[in-house]
């Protein structure tokens, strides 16, 4: 099968909305592969700064994101070897990959990797421009999106989890000015595009987004 064959289910939307759990699932469901691409700014920003590059010099930024060593096994995410999984979920962490993330060349680096998981027998990629500028011949896009208040309920709840000390009131201004930032930078801003399915998760659980995706997929994957 042709790379371009292979089909891909794009989920983009704002931060808390539900995406990596919702894509994680459609891709286990499916047994299709899954790329989370936050992830990827978030492993560059990190990567960067442990290099001890500033986080506004596109170029070595750019460099760093096509040169780093980067693994994702067994539910881990892997620099360098080790894993960083909890490293890159702090709120700092989101805040500094939103930050590279508006960077053109820093977007442009990221774009083959991000291309390369598109492998058979499917991929569900999630972020903010699978659908507009990566894989813009996706078979489905969906807009996964949830009022500020529930994602940033949500948001606080993963930090907990995981341990991670989270006030609401300051999870809510992180959200915020990171959605502002995705929404309006001038490369790949995050867009419900209109040939994406709109899903508001306010008031619908994963499992039943995941049902929606599910159903979509059969009628146009044909799964
Ligand atoms: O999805 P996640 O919250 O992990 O993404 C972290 C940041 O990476 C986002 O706030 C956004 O700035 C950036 N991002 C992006 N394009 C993507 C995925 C993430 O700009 N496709």
């Amino acid at each position: 099968m042709s790379q371009t064959a292979v089909p891909v289910i794009a989920i983009d939307g704002p931060t808390a909305s539900g995406k990596g759990t919702v894509a994680q699932r459609v891709a286990d469901s499916l047994g299709f592969h899954y790329l989370d691409s936050g992830s990827l700014y978030r492993l560059t920003a990190l990567a960067a700064l442990r290099q001890g590059i500033d986080l506004a010099n596109a170029p070595d930024l750019a460099r760093v994101a096509t040169n780093m060593q980067i693994d994702f096994q067994g539910g881990k995410t892997l620099l360098d070897g080790c894993d960083v999984g909890d490293e890159i979920r702090t709120e700092l962490a989101s805040q500094n990959a939103s930050l590279v993330a508006a960077l053109p060349m820093v977007r442009d680096a990221l774009l083959t990797l991000q291309r390369d998981f598109r492998v058979a027998p499917g991929l569900v990629a999630d972020g903010r421009d699978m659908g507009s500028v990566v894989f813009p011949d996706a078979t489905l896009k969906v807009y996964l999106t949830a009022t500020a208040e529930a994602r940033a309920v949500r948001r606080t709840k993963q930090l907990k989890e995981k341990g991670m000390s989270a006030i609401m009131d300051d999870v809510v201004k992180e959200l915020r000015a990171r959605d502002e930032r995705d929404m309006n930078r001038p490369v790949a801003p995050l867009k419900h595009y209109p040939d994406a399915y709109l899903i508001d998760t306010t008031e619908i659980s994963a499992d039943q987004a995941v049902k929606k995706i599910l159903g979509l997929a059969q009628k146009s994957v044909g799964s």
